[in-house]
C-alpha cells in the first residue's frame, strides 16, 4: 500500500468515528440526534412534530409582526399596481355594499394608496373619505395621486390599524376594511376590531377571509388558511365587544370575480 492510500485511510478513521467511542465530545443536541437516527421511525415523527409546532408558535407568536414589517417595507411599485386596480369593476362590490343612505365620512383601514377608495369618491363628492395603512411610501404617493386626479375629498394617513387615536369615538358614517384583516394575527384581532367599532358610527363592513366553524375557530381568533388569517368574525365580535348589540349582521360570499379579479388569486381565500 502506498504511503498516499494508507494517509487516505487514517483520515477516513479519524472522521468515522462510531457514535458510541466519541460521545462524550458531543453536545446534548448531538447525542440526542445521533440516538434518533438510529431509529428512523422515530426521528420522522419527531421532526414532523418539531416542524408542525415550530410554524404554528410562529403562527400565533410572530405572523403579525412579520407581516407588519414586510408590507411597511413594500415601495412604489407595490403601490403603483394597486393604483392600477382602482377602475376594476371588482371595486363596485363595496360601493354595492354600503347600506348608510349617503354616508358623510368613511374609513378605509389597510387602504394601501387608496384603490378601494376612488370610485368611492367619485360616487360620493360630499363625503370625507379617509384612508389609513402602514406603508408610509404608499400613503405619499396615494395622496399624490389623488390630488393629481383633482380628487380633494380623499386624505390618507400613515397608520398602523389598532392606532387612529386621533379620532374621537363614532368619527365616521361607514367604516371598513379589504384584505387587512387576514394579516393581522391573534395577538393583535381583538384590539384592530375594537378599534374600527369604535370609529363606526352607522356601519362596518369586512371583506376578508370568513368562516363560522366552531370546531377550527371556537373564539373566532382565527386560523390560517392559505398563509392568511381565516376567522369567524360574527363570533369575535360577540366575544371582544361584551356590550354589542346586533343590530344586523349581514355575512355576503364575496363572488370569486371580486376576491380574484385579474383571474388569479394575489390571496386564495
Ligand atoms: C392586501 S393589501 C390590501 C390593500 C387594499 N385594502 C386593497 O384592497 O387594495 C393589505 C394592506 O394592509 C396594509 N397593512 C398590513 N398590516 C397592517 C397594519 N397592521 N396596519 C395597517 N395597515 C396594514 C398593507 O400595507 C397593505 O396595504
Amino acid at each position: 500500500m502506498s504511503p498516499n492510500v494508507k494517509r487516505l485511510g487514517e483520515v477516513q478513521n479519524s472522521i468515522l468515528r462510531s457514535p458510541k467511542q466519541c460521545s462524550e465530545n458531543y453536545t446534548w443536541r448531538q447525542k440526542a440526534r445521533l440516538i434518533l437516527r438510529t431509529y428512523p421511525t422515530l426521528y420522522n415523527l419527531m421532526a414532523n412534530v418539531y416542524t408542525k409546532c415550530s410554524a404554528c408558535y410562529s403562527g400565533f407568536a410572530y405572523r403579525t409582526a412579520v407581516l407588519e414589517k414586510e408590507w411597511s417595507a413594500r415601495d412604489a411599485s407595490s403601490a403603483e399596481a394597486y393604483w392600477a386596480n382602482r377602475n376594476l369593476p371588482s371595486k363596485d362590490f363595496l360601493l354595492q355594499n354600503i347600506t348608510t343612505p349617503s354616508p358623510a365620512n368613511m374609513l378605509e383601514i389597510g387602504c394601501n394608496c387608496g384603490p378601494n377608495l376612488y370610485k368611492l369618491s367619485l360616487k360620493y363628492p360630499d363625503a370625507t373619505i379617509v384612508g389609513t395603512d402602514i406603508n408610509k411610501m404608499a400613503i405619499q404617493k396615494g395622496n399624490e395621486w389623488f390630488r393629481e386626479e383633482g380628487i380633494s375629498n380623499v386624505k390618507l394617513f400613515a397608520l398602523r390599524a389598532e392606532e387612529h387615536n386621533q379620532f374621537p369615538d363614532k368619527s365616521f358614517d361607514v367604516v371598513f376594511s379589504w384584505a387587512v384583516l387576514l394579516l393581522i394575527g391573534p395577538d393583535k384581532i381583538g384590539k384592530v376590531l375594537k378599534e374600527m367599532f369604535r370609529l363606526a358610527k352607522k356601519e362596518l363592513i369586512l371583506i376578508e377571509k370568513h368562516e363560522e366553524d366552531e370546531k377550527k375557530d371556537p373564539r373566532g381568533l382565527g386560523y390560517v388558511d392559505h398563509g392568511y388569517w381565516k376567522r369567524d368574525y360574527v363570533c369575535l365580535l360577540k366575544h371582544i365587544i361584551p356590550d354589542f348589540v346586533y343590530g344586523r349582521i349581514d355575512v355576503i360570499k364575496i363572488p370569486e370575480e371580486v376576491w380574484h379579479p385579474a383571474g388569479r388569486g394575489r390571496i386564495s381565500d
